[in-house]
């Protein structure tokens, strides 16, 4: 290995400020001389990190590289703590035939057609959150805009009242943050105790009183059916919530900062909305906000070019280097809104069996919320040098966003 894999491997394993500002260069020489690449993450679970695009695809899809966490329980009480273990009973941690089972009960709540008819809502919510932010003071997109439409609409969906959310996301945003220090780890046990209680108290007063909603039907399907036991109901929810909103407002602010500092795509996007579902690809493929939360384990012993990921090793897709992979993509590091063959082409929603289920929701919030927003504030500027938009300083990097986007 050279000075320069080692830095690279070093920075991915820790997180380093550098890294976490702009990993493209990292990403860039992983696949150049480690694309299968041992990590020494802060965790101490022997970890592996997959860059090309080629090798993600087919990790992706690889029954031997599992998503069952009680297949290696003991890694994911290292990593993760009892307390998200406990939470994390749900199709996104388990293989077929369970994975199959927890997310056929889901899936038609998220159907293209389904969530078309979600638009008129969301196309609302959106009206009203940018009526509430003042064109003459700078704001901040993302607690003003990023975060609380995704939150609003997996909320409504989900039925959790208006006035218990704000709870719920604060509790979402403390698990999002924590690292794996002694301290850390307590602040994550009570965040997530905190959500465990409040799932269990909201599951028992849906069971008492369905109204419309996702949670209530969801609830029925497991009366009727026995399709889902009470520890996989808690948990599907807590994916949903999680997984619905966070994903989404990053991607929000990527995408309001990507075509901030491409003007001249942004004007071209907004003289013809035609081009903006293709631009929405671009984005997920230049700046997802999914980077590597993408975590496996190896089931056997498992050869990937040279290099052998040992049994029960931890197997991280980088999805943001495969999506800047030049074998793939030409011109990987140039942004370009018109870029064909994107949809089916990029691993920004993942690859397979586990591909995102919320990937038509997030679409349209996309569609909705940067044509409103553009439409409505055609001057919009960032308020702020790019040195202080920073990016999410996170423990490991398993998502990618900012921090805050001062626009005016
Ligand atoms: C899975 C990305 C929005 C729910 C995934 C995966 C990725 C991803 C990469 C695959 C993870 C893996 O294979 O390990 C994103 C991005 C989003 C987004 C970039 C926003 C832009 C949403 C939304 C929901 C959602 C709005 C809504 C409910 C899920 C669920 C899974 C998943 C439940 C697990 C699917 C399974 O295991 O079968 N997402 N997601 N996501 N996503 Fe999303």
């Amino acid at each position: 290995m050279t000075e320069a894999t080692k830095k690279a491997a070093t920075a991915a394993s820790r997180g380093e400020a550098s890294y976490r500002a702009d990993p493209h260069p990292v990403y860039a020489c992983l696949r150049e001389s480690a694309p299968v690449c041992r990590l020494s993450p802060p965790h101490g679970v022997e970890t592996y990190l997959i860059t090309r695009y080629d090798d993600a695809k087919a990790a992706l899809t690889d029954p031997r590289i599992s998503k069952d966490m009680y297949a290696a329980l003991d890694a994911y009480h290292t990593i993760f703590g009892d307390s998200s273990v406990a939470l994390d009973d749900n199709m996104l941690f388990s293989d077929p035939p369970k994975h199959t089972r927890l997310r056929r009960i889901v899936n038609s709540a998220f159907s293209p057609r389904r969530i078309e008819s979600l638009r008129p809502r969301i196309q609302q919510i959106t009206d009203e959150l940018l009526q509430r932010c003042s064109t003459s003071t700078p704001i901040d997109l993302l607690p003003s805009f990023a975060f609380p439409l995704p939150l609003i609409v997996i909320c409504e969906l989900i039925g959790i009242p208006e006035e218990e959310r704000d709870e719920a996301q604060k509790q979402c945003a403390t698990v999002a943050r924590t690292g794996f220090s002694k301290a850390d780890k307590e602040k994550l046990a009570v965040a997530e105790g905190a959500l465990r209680d409040y799932f269990v108290e909201l599951i028992a007063r849906k069971r008492r009183n369905a109204t419309d909603d996702l949670l209530s039907d969801l609830i029925r399907t497991q009366d009727e059916q026995g399709a889902m036991n009470d520890g996989e109901l808690l948990s599907t929810l807590w994916v949903l919530l999680f997984a619905g909103h966070k994903t989404t407002a990053y991607l929000i602010g990527n995408a309001v900062y990507n075509l901030l500092t491409h003007r001249d795509q942004l004007r071209d996007v907004m003289a013809d909305p035609e081009l903006l579902p293709n631009a929405i690809e671009e984005i997920i493929r230049y700046e997802g906000s999914v980077e590597n939360a993408t975590f496996r384990h190896a089931l056997e012993d498992i050869t990937i070019r040279d290099t052998v990921i040992p049994k029960g090793s931890l197997v991280q897709v980088a999805v943001a280097s495969a999506n800047r992979d030049p074998e793939k993509f030409e011109s990987p590091d140039t942004f370009d809104i018109r870029r064909q063959g994107l949809q089916s082409a990029h691993l920004g929603f993942g690859s397979g069996p586990h591909y995102c289920l919320g990937a038509p929701l997030a679409r349209m919030e996309m569609r909705i919320a940067l044509t409103t927003l553009f439409e409505r504030f055609p001057n919009i500027e960032p308020a702020a040098p790019a040195e202080e938009t920073a990016w999410l300083k996170v423990p490991f990097p398993a998502f990618r966003g900012l921090e805050r986007l001062p626009v005016v």
